[in-house]
C-alpha cells in the first residue's frame, strides 16, 4: 500500500513516498521567503499566472490599504481557461454529479467549458453588463454557477454569488448593497431526492430592487414566464461562442462576497483580481500537492469562499480537474460521497469537519463499502478539528495513508495561509500548522505584544500581507477600518484566537468576537438576534452560541415577548422567521421565552452568563447585573426540559 505519512506519537511526517512526489519538501522555503517575502511572492507571481504586461511595483502599503502587482495586467479567466487550450483542451475540466443517481454525470473538458464560458460572456455583454458592474448569482451546486462567474471574470464584470440556501431577503439585501442589475438563478435543486424551489425565493428577493433583468437556469422544469426572466439555455444557443478576455488591472475588483462580522449587516468583502490569482493558485497547487492529472473534490458550496477558491477557481487555474456535487452527502445512503470518490478516482478531498463528525455518527459499512485509494491528500477546513474526527478522517478515509491538511483561512484572506505542507509536516490532530511560505501570523496580546509561546491570544497577520487578503468592504470603507486594523493598527486582525506550540506551529483556538460557526457557516449574533427580533411580538432577544458534537457549535435563542409568555408554537413560528430573513441554516437550535435577559447597568445584555448557564457552569460577574435574580430563573427555565 502506497504510504504518504510516517508516525512518531501523535504526530505524523511525510513518508519518502511523498517527499518523492511532493512539490514542495525542503523546510528551508520557510526561511527563504521569510528573509524577502515581497520577492518571494514576485516570482510566484510570474511563474504562475500569465500577465499581459507586468507590473511597476511588486508591493505597496499604505495601511490600512496594500496592493499587490499595481499596474499589472491580466484576465482571470484566461488563466483558468484560454491559457491550458492549447495543451489540454480536451482535458476535463469540470466532472459534474447531479443529486438523482439516475441521472447522467456530466464532463466538460476545458474546450467545452471555454466555449460556454464564452457564450455566456456574450449573452451577459447582451444585457448591458460591463467592466465593473455587479452581477448577482444564486445558484446551486450545477455548471452554470462556474460558468457564469468565469464568464463575469471575463469581461471585468464582478460576481456576487449569493448561498442558495439563503433567504430572499438575504439575496434582496445583498443585491440593493452591490446594486446589480442582472441576477442568474435557477428554478430549483435537488435536495434529499426532492425538488427544492429556488425560484420563488429568487423573484421575491429582486422584487423592488435594481435588478432588471434574471436569467433562469432549468433545473427541475419549472415553467417561467414574464418580461423579466430569460431562459438560460435559448440565450446560450443565440450567443455567440467568441468572446475576448477584457484585460484588467491586477488591483481591479474580481468579485465581492458577503460575510458576516458582528454586527447584523454582513460585509461585501472585496477581493482583487492578480493577488487573488496568485494565492489561489499557489495555494492549491502545494497544499494539496495538485498534479495537472489530479482530480480535485472540495465539498464546499459555492456561496462560500471556500466553494471560490478551491472548487471552482484553484483546480482550474492549475490546469487539474475539479468534481462538485449537488446534493446531499446523504442521499440516497450515507455512502454517497465515497461512492462518487470511488466511482471517479478523487486524488484529493477538501471538507468541513463538521461532515467528518457527520459521518463519524453514521454506520462504519457505508465507508467500507467503497474502494477509496485514489485519495492522495486529505484537508479540512472551516474550524477547529477534534482529535476523534481527525483520527476518523485519517484512517477510515485516508487509510492511514494521507496526509491531513488542516487548513486556516477567513473569507477575508482569499486563500488559505495557516497549515502543514504535505511533503514537509508535521501533520498533528488538531493544529493547523505553519503560516503559508511569504506570509507571517503571530499570535499577540490585548496590546499587540507578541505573547510567549504555548499562551493564547489574538491571532493577526503581519506585513507585507499575503496577495489574496481583502482589499476593502464594499462600501462601507469605515467597517472596513474598524473591523480589522482598529485594535492593532499595523497588524490584521483575524479575530481568532490561537496559540504558537515549541516547534513554531499555530492552533487556532476559535473567534473571539461574536462570530459563530455552524456546521463551518459562518453566523454572527447580531445577525440572528436583528432577524428574530424583527418578528412584532418580540421584544428583545439574545443569541449565544453552545457547543455541539456535529455542527461544531449552534445558536440558542433567548426571547422576550412583548405580550410575555410564549408556546412552543410560537417557537416554530420564530424558527420560520429566520428562514425567512436569513436562511434555514441560522435556525436556532432551540429558543426559551424568558421574562427578562441579563443586563448591566448601561443596558447591555450579558450573553457570557446566559452561555455559562446554558453549559452548566456557574455564570461569573453576576455583580454587574442591574437584575441578578433573572439568572436563577432562566436556569430553572433551561432545566425543567
Ligand atoms: C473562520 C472563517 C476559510 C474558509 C471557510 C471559512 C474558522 C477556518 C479553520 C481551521 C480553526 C478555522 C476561523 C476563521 N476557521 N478554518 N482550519 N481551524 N478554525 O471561512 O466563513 O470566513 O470563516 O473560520 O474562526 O476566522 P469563513
Amino acid at each position: 500500500m502506497t504510504s504518504y505519512t510516517t508516525k512518531k506519537g501523535k504526530t505524523y511526517w511525510p513518508s519518502a513516498e511523498m517527499k518523492k512526489i511532493a512539490w514542495v519538501k525542503d523546510e528551508n522555503i520557510y526561511k527563504q521567503a521569510d528573509k524577502d517575502p515581497i520577492g518571494f511572492w514576485k516570482k510566484l507571481a510570474k511563474e504562475g499566472i500569465d500577465w499581459k504586461a507586468s507590473w511597476k511595483k511588486t508591493y505597496e502599503e499604505k495601511l490600512p490599504y496594500f496592493k499587490w502587482f499595481k499596474g499589472g495586467k491580466l484576465n482571470f479567466c484566461n488563466n483558468c481557461l484560454d491559457r491550458h487550450l492549447k495543451k489540454s483542451g480536451n482535458k476535463i475540466a469540470l466532472i459534474w454529479i447531479p443529486e438523482p443517481v439516475k441521472e447522467k454525470t456530466i464532463k466538460l473538458t476545458y474546450k467545452e467549458l471555454y466555449d460556454k464560458v464564452c457564450r455566456f460572456a456574450n449573452v451577459l455583454k447582451k444585457q448591458g453588463v460591463k467592466k465593473g458592474d455587479v452581477v448577482s448569482i444564486y445558484l446551486p451546486m450545477i455548471p452554470e454557477a462556474l460558468i457564469s462567474m468565469l464568464a463575469c471574470t471575463r469581461i471585468g464584470a464582478i460576481h456576487s454569488v449569493v448561498f442558495s440556501a439563503f433567504s430572499a431577503d438575504a439575496l434582496k439585501s445583498r443585491i440593493e448593497d452591490g446594486k446589480s442589475k442582472l441576477l442568474i438563478t435557477a428554478d430549483g435543486y435537488y435536495r434529499k431526492g426532492k425538488k427544492e424551489d429556488l425560484l420563488t425565493k429568487a423573484k421575491e428577493g429582486a422584487k423592488a430592487t435594481t435588478i432588471k433583468k434574471i436569467i433562469v437556469v432549468n433545473r427541475i422544469g419549472k415553467k417561467v414566464s414574464g418580461d423579466k426572466f430569460l431562459d438560460f439555455n435559448s440565450e446560450m444557443k443565440k450567443a455567440d461562442g467568441k468572446c475576448d478576455c477584457k484585460i484588467m488591472n491586477s488591483e481591479n475588483i474580481l468579485f465581492v462576497l458577503y460575510t458576516s462580522g458582528t454586527t447584523g449587516k454582513p460585509k461585501g468583502i472585496i477581493h482583487d483580481t492578480g493577488g487573488y490569482a496568485v494565492q489561489a493558485y499557489w495555494t492549491t497547487k502545494w497544499n494539496f500537492n495538485l498534479r495537472k492529472g489530479d482530480i480535485m473534490w472540495c465539498t464546499a458550496d459555492v456561496g462560500w469562499i471556500t466553494g471560490h477558491t478551491y472548487a471552482f477557481y484553484g483546480p482550474l487555474l492549475n490546469g487539474s480537474t475539479t468534481l462538485i456535487y449537488e446534493g446531499s452527502p446523504d442521499f440516497p445512503d450515507p455512502g454517497r460521497w465515497w461512492k462518487i470518490i470511488n466511482e471517479n478516482k478523487v486524488n484529493v478531498f477538501y471538507t468541513a469537519p463538521t461532515a467528518i463528525r457527520m459521518f463519524m455518527g453514521a454506520d462504519g459499512k457505508y465507508v467500507k463499502k467503497y474502494k477509496l485509494d485514489s485519495l492522495k491528500i486529505l484537508g479540512t477546513v472551516g474550524e477547529p478539528i477534534d482529535e476523534d474526527a481527525w483520527n476518523w478522517y485519517l484512517n477510515k478515509i485516508g487509510g492511514g495513508r494521507c496526509p491531513i491538511i488542516d487548513t486556516w483561512w477567513q473569507t477575508e484572506t482569499g486563500g488559505t495561509l495557516i497549515n502543514a505542507l504535505p511533503g514537509i509536516g508535521p501533520f498533528i490532530p488538531t493544529v493547523a500548522g505553519k503560516s503559508f511560505p511569504g506570509t507571517r501570523h503571530i499570535v499577540v496580546d490585548e496590546k499587540g505584544k507578541e505573547v510567549v509561546v504555548g499562551k493564547t491570544g489574538s491571532l493577526v497577520q503581519v506585513s507585507p500581507f499575503a496577495p489574496g487578503m481583502l482589499h476593502g468592504v464594499y462600501n462601507d470603507d469605515k467597517k472596513y477600518k474598524e473591523t480589522y486594523w482598529k485594535r492593532f493598527k499595523d497588524k490584521y486582525d483575524t479575530s481568532d484566537g490561537a496559540y504558537v506550540d515549541k516547534q513554531g506551529n499555530i492552533r487556532v483556538t476559535g473567534r473571539t468576537d461574536d462570530v459563530m460557526k455552524v456546521a463551518g457557516h459562518r453566523l454572527s449574533t447580531a445577525e440572528l438576534e436583528n432577524a428574530i427580533a424583527s418578528d412584532e411580538r418580540v421584544g428583545e432577544c439574545a443569541v449565544v452560541p453552545i457547543p455541539d458534537k456535529i455542527k461544531g457549535q449552534v445558536p440558542i435563542a433567548f426571547v422576550v415577548l412583548k405580550q410575555g409568555g410564549g408556546s412552543e408554537a410560537l417557537g416554530k413560528e420564530l424558527v420560520k422567521h429566520v428562514d425567512k430573513k436569513i436562511g434555514p441554516t441560522a435556525r436556532p437550535a432551540k429558543i426559551y421565552f424568558v421574562d427578562d435577559l441579563p443586563k448591566t447597568r448601561s443596558g447591555k445584555i450579558m450573553r457570557r452568563i446566559l452561555k455559562d448557564v446554558l453549559i452548566g457552569e456557574e455564570p461569573k460577574g453576576l455583580m454587574t447585573l442591574v437584575n441578578p435574580k433573572v439568572v436563577g430563573v432562566i436556569k430553572g427555565i433551561i432545566n425543567k426540559r
